[in-house]
């Protein structure tokens, strides 16, 4: 299928969904309450990705640290990634969207399981937006995973880092270029570590459940027009892949004038 849509030059979106429990709470509604407003805020931002050209959107909706908190909140945040699955479903594959969820999810209740692996499969050839789901999902399981999967296999080999990003559960999204929390916090939580090397970031005050396709566009649109230097001193000078291979350019690492780069 050929995508005729204009290609954001933010090609990896990834968002932290924060503030759906504050959000019900200020309203005197039990914290569910907000991520049940948030899911449908989810829909809405996955369209407005789509129709601004993202390749890669990736959701953070259930952290490792998750399951610490009541049962009822975390059933609900499974129910919620159920729904999501059979109400987007038909749109999904209309849209040639790719859909993954990263993490581990074998605790979730059988069915979902199945629902979620059958909609990866059956959307595994879309080459529309690459929409995932961070589901029962850590940074850090994430790359010592793919650590201990890459050391059995290439025991002999000289590791690189294009060898590494081949084990990440993201590994054909590329590296994140904006990284978005909703909600006020300024953190990262674990969330891609090692994708977000050089993501800009952007930390927007409005609770998720409040949160807005315009919102979006317009964080997108200012994000832009920033300048994205990857370690150098030049807006385009050094594409990401130069700066990675740094080692081969240790002269022009080694010059004192350049000092200022970090
Ligand atoms: C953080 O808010 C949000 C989450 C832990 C869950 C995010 C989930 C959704 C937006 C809905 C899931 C939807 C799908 C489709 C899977 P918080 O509860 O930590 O808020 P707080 O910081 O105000 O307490």
């Amino acid at each position: 299928v050929l995508n005729l849509k204009e290609q954001s030059p933010l090609k990896h979106i990834a968002v932290i969904m924060d503030g759906n429990g504050r959000w019900a709470q200020q309203r005197h509604r039990p914290r569910v309450w907000g991520h049940i407003r948030g899911a449908h805020v989810v829909s809405e931002i996955v369209e407005a990705a789509d129709e601004a050209g993202v390749s890669a959107l990736t959701l953070y909706a259930f952290s490792t640290e998750n399951w610490s908190r009541p049962v009822s909140e975390v059933k609900v945040l499974f129910a919620l990634l159920k729904k999501f699955v059979q109400r987007e479903r038909n749109k999904i594959i209309r849209n040639q969207v790719r859909f993954r969820v990263i993490g581990d999810i074998t605790h979730l209740p059988a069915e979902t399981q199945k629902l979620v692996t059958q909609l990866e499969q059956d959307t595994s050839h879309h080459c529309g937006l690459k929409l995932t789901f961070a589901f029962s999902y850590g940074g850090r399981d994430e790359i010592l995973k793919a650590f201990q999967k890459m050391a059995l296999e290439n025991k002999n080999d000289h590791i690189t880092e294009e060898m590494f990003n081949q084990y990440l559960m993201t590994h054909d999204c590329g590296d994140v270029d904006l990284l978005i929390r909703t909600g006020g916090e300024m953190r990262v939580s674990n969330f891609l570590l090692w994708q977000l090397a050089y993501a800009e970031l952007y930390f927007s005050k409005t609770q998720w459940p409040d949160f807005t396709s315009e919102e979006f566009k317009n964080i997108l649109s200012e994000v832009s027009k920033r300048q994205r230097r990857f370690g150098f001193i030049q807006e385009g000078f050094a594409p990401k892949d130069i700066v990675r291979k740094s080692h081969e350019h240790k002269d022009y690492l080694s010059l004192e004038t350049h000092s200022e780069r970090f």
